[in-house]
């Protein structure tokens, strides 16, 4: 890309765009097939960015933040917006200004600063102490399933213990499980364990289940404050003294330090559900309710303030709202067949409750992870809503014991080098120049509904507004914004218009240490007019996010459009972009050739086609649900891997190398080491696993074929140890039985070749499992047709 860096392609700002030269206009921006797109790690992690200790300059007219592409008239003490061409006076404590003494936000190559903001008075000011500088803790309430076999009881419990320990002193944990009724255990009474128990046959309003808990005004008084800890909390004195929202703190939510003696003992008498199960039954198992009951502890207590809630669920709710299937284990859980056929009765009544949830939940600045193991589905397509419109995390297993779990999980709790930085109320603001439209977006937030003169009519995503919340975030978080262009004809006076067009993104959001900070991305691209000729343009492709985008979209219009035909889009599209944008002469294929810039994006599509994305039918509607998820919220880099997997091979005499995607690509005396993010898979060729087999390795004269071995798996483990969730490592010999999992991703050169099958005048190029070259074949065809 002629106007990017190439090593780190996302580089201070975390931004990637599909195009990064804009057409002038909604017709031109149309004719590029592939819409106008910006991906943005709006906390991305970058150690050049320059952190300002005072909050940002805002244009009195547009509310943009002072940024580097301000004109600066440093005798007059005067800066002009880029946005909205306003003339602001600097303020008296910028009357240094000088070209040679520059604020840090003016710098050039500062175009992302980040401001740390004063604590909200609010939430920190009257704390602790009178000291305005606490912060208040993160909160922790976990939601433990109990309907499960013994075994994976005892590991979940345990990796709950681990958790525990891990967490911070000041945070505050709350505890909340779940089989045929909820249970809210009360950690603040540590004499023996006492319980409030709710129903799970019926929904339970907020209210009601503040009124339970003793947490509604009716019950102020009632509640049994420990100011102590309370204040140890960080809470302040003025809630603590009022009773009634403190008292739940000091009884529900307490500080690591002091509950975990409490937390441990709760454990270990904890038993599994007791309630019979008769044969032939699924477990009674009120998921929707405790999760409730969790979301109402958490908003009785401690509204706006960060908060997680973690569900370890172990198997389908089956019980009150939420349920997705019977108890009758004859009854199976809905595949995507019974979704398209409309035959899945309880679908759509537990997504209604799973994104009244998330209101609830957004409201109140909650986040929800899902940790769900199990062989079976257990909802994770109905709940998906809660968890990504909150900013959680998922992860899905087949069992507690499983690393995927496992190792995720701690990873959650880690600190240091290894820590995901989870952060808290997030919102992002975004401005852009005049002409554009923002239509939303895909990725992990909550539209706030607040419109603004760049609010595009047409919604992608999360849409109709300027400003999106984000309960939860990370340095990972990735947000896909689609923009359009007004209609109105700017062309008409090219030479008045500034040729350069200007978005800023502004995220203000909670650090783990509670700190609040406001991230300022301005990122500028040129306009060209790409009416006369799209060569400029085509110089600003960015095909490895173009790729990533369509991906996106095509996963949302699956989930929104009924009857959405995905191979057939794609196709379509595809075809579109290389009779606009690749060279030939008309009606004769073998004339045709793609500029570099566009030459990978059939073989990205090629195996977009394949992947878990579209070829929804091969997993359940859990599975594609979380695939989907991740595949919205993490960066360009890894969502690409999932679309097409990194396939390296190793041998004897030469360096580990990038090999064709390709079934021709296995050989005997090769490893193959792919990486599908999902799954690590190492693959030995037969001649190595025979020789392993045979222990070669282990003699002194065989070391290179020892360190041969090694190297994928040191590979492998690099892999994993950045990843969150963690993934599936998979080692393997040719001809085994786990060989499928890289089988599955391998284009199928050598099975299907068979050209004469194109139907004459189709616009598809093929529905079943072609190869690459087939594809290749027919979409030059169609290309070039008139
Ligand atoms: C920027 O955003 C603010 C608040 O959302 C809005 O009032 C203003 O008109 C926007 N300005 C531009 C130039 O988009
Ligand atoms: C959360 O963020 C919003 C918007 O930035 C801010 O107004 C509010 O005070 C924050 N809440 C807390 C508890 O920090
Ligand atoms: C994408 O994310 C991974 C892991 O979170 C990180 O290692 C990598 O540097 C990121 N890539 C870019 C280009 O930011
Ligand atoms: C497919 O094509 C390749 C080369 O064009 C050829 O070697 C191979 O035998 C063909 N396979 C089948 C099944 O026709
Ligand atoms: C290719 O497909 C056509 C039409 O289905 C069939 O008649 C022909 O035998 C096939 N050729 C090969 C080599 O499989
Ligand atoms: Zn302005």
């Amino acid at each position: 890309m002629s106007e990017m860096a190439n090593t780190d392609p996302e580089g201070l700002d975390g931004v990637r765009m599909t195009w990064n030269l804009w057409p002038r206009t909604k017709v031109e921006a149309s004719k590029c097939v592939i819409p106008l797109a910006v991906s943005i790690s709006p906390i991305r992690h970058h150690p050049d960015i320059p952190v300002l200790p005072y909050p940002p300059l805002r244009c009195k007219t547009c509310t943009i933040c002072l940024n580097c592409y301000a004109r600066v008239d440093f005798t007059a003490k005067i800066w002009i917006c880029p946005f909205c061409y306003q003339r602001n006076h600097f303020p008296p404590h910028y009357s240094m200004i000088s070209e040679t003494n520059l604020p840090a936000e003016l710098y050039p190559q500062y175009t992302t600063v980040e401001h740390a903001l004063p604590a909200t008075p609010s939430a920190a000011s009257a704390a602790a102490g009178g000291d305005p500088h606490v912060s208040p803790p993160p909160v922790f309430v976990f939601v433990l399933d109990t309907c499960m076999i013994e075994e994976e009881f005892a590991l979940v419990k345990s990796a709950v213990k681990r958790a525990i320990g891990m967490l911070p002193e000041k945070a505050l944990v709350g505890f909340v499980s779940f089989g045929t009724q909820a249970q809210v255990h009360e950690l603040g009474f540590s004499d023996m364990s006492k319980v409030y128990v709710f129903r799970g046959s019926k929904e339970v309003s907020k209210d009601q289940i503040m009124e339970q808990l003793g947490l509604g005004r009716t019950a102020m008084g009632r509640g049994h404050p420990h100011p102590a800890a309370a204040a140890a909390a960080g809470y302040p004195q003025q809630q603590m003294q009022n009773g009634f929202k403190s008292s739940g703190v000091t009884r529900f939510l307490l500080p690591a330090s002091q509950c975990e003696f409490t937390l441990d003992l709760i454990l270990d008498e904890l038993q599994t559900d007791q309630w019979p199960v008769p044969p032939g039954s699924r477990a009674s198992r009120c998921t929707g309710v405790a999760l409730s009951v969790a979301a109402g502890l958490l908003g009785g207590c401690l509204p706006g303030t960060g908060a997680r809630i973690i569900a370890l669920v172990g198997g389908p709710c089956t019980e009150g709202p939420g349920t997705i299937v019977s108890k009758d284990l004859s009854d199976p859980v809905r595949s995507h067949k019974d979704l398209d056929k409309d035959a899945a009765p309880y679908f759509k009544k537990a997504v209604k409750f799973y994104d009244n949830l998330a209101k609830q939940l957004v409201s109140q600045g909650h986040v929800l992870d899902l940790f769900a193991s199990a062989l079976d589905q257990v909802g994770v397509a109905e709940m998906k809503v809660a968890v990504e419109r909150t900013g959680g995390l998922v992860v899905l297993s087949e069992s507690f014991g499983h690393s995927v779990f496992k190792d995720s999980f701690k990873r959650v709790f880690e600190k240091g080098e290894q820590a995901l930085g989870l952060c808290f109320n997030g919102t992002l603001e975004i401005n852009c120049s005049k002409d554009i439209k923002i239509q939303g977006i895909i990725g992990p937030c909550t539209s706030m509904e607040k419109k603004g003169p760049n609010v595009a009519d047409t919604v992608v995503g999360e849409g109709n507004t300027m400003a999106w919340k984000m309960c939860g975030l990370d340095r990972s978080t990735c947000l896909t914004v689609f923009f359009d262009l007004s209609s109105s004809e700017r062309s008409n006076a090219p030479a008045t218009v500034n040729p350069q067009l200007y978005l800023q993104f502004m995220t203000s959001y909670q650090n783990p240490e509670g700190q609040t900070l406001l991230r300022v991305t301005t990122v500028t691209r040129r306009w060209v007019d790409s009416s006369v000729s799209s060569e400029e343009l085509v110089q600003g492709f960015d095909q490895e996010t173009a790729a990533v985008v369509m991906a996106r979209l095509t996963s949302l219009k699956m989930e929104a459009e009924e009857g959405f035909d995905a191979t057939r889009w794609l196709d379509r599209n595809l075809i579109r972009l290389c009779s606009k944008f690749g060279d030939y002469r008309k009606d004769d294929p073998s004339s045709f050739t793609l500029n570099p810039q566009f030459s990978l994006f059939p073989q990205f599509m090629f195996n977009l086609r394949r992947s878990q994305f579209v070829q929804v039918f091969n997993n359940s509607p859990d599975e594609t649900a979380y695939f989907r998820m991740l595949l919205n919220r993490e960066n360009i880099t890894n969502a690409a891997v999932m679309i097409q997997p990194s396939l390296i091979s190793y041998s004897f005499n030469s360096l580990p190398q990038p090999a064709l995607l390709d079934v021709a690509s296995i050989a005997a005396d090769r490893i193959l080491l792919l990486d599908s993010y999902f799954s690590v898979v190492v693959f030995h060729g037969m001649t190595i696993a025979q020789w392993r087999n045979m222990g070669y390795q282990n003699q002194p004269e065989h070391q290179a074929f020892a360190q041969l071995l090694q190297a994928p798996q040191d590979d492998a483990q690099a892999i994993i140890r950045d990843r969150f969730p963690v993934p599936r490592l998979v080692v393997c010999d040719q001809h085994g039985s786990q060989a499928r999992f890289l089988l599955a991703k391998l284009n199928p050169s050598a099975t299907y070749n068979n050209t004469s099958e194109l139907a004459a005048g189709s616009d598809v190029i093929f529905t079943d499992d072609v190869s690459l070259q087939v594809f290749f074949d027919h979409l030059q065809k169609l290309a070039v047709q008139s």
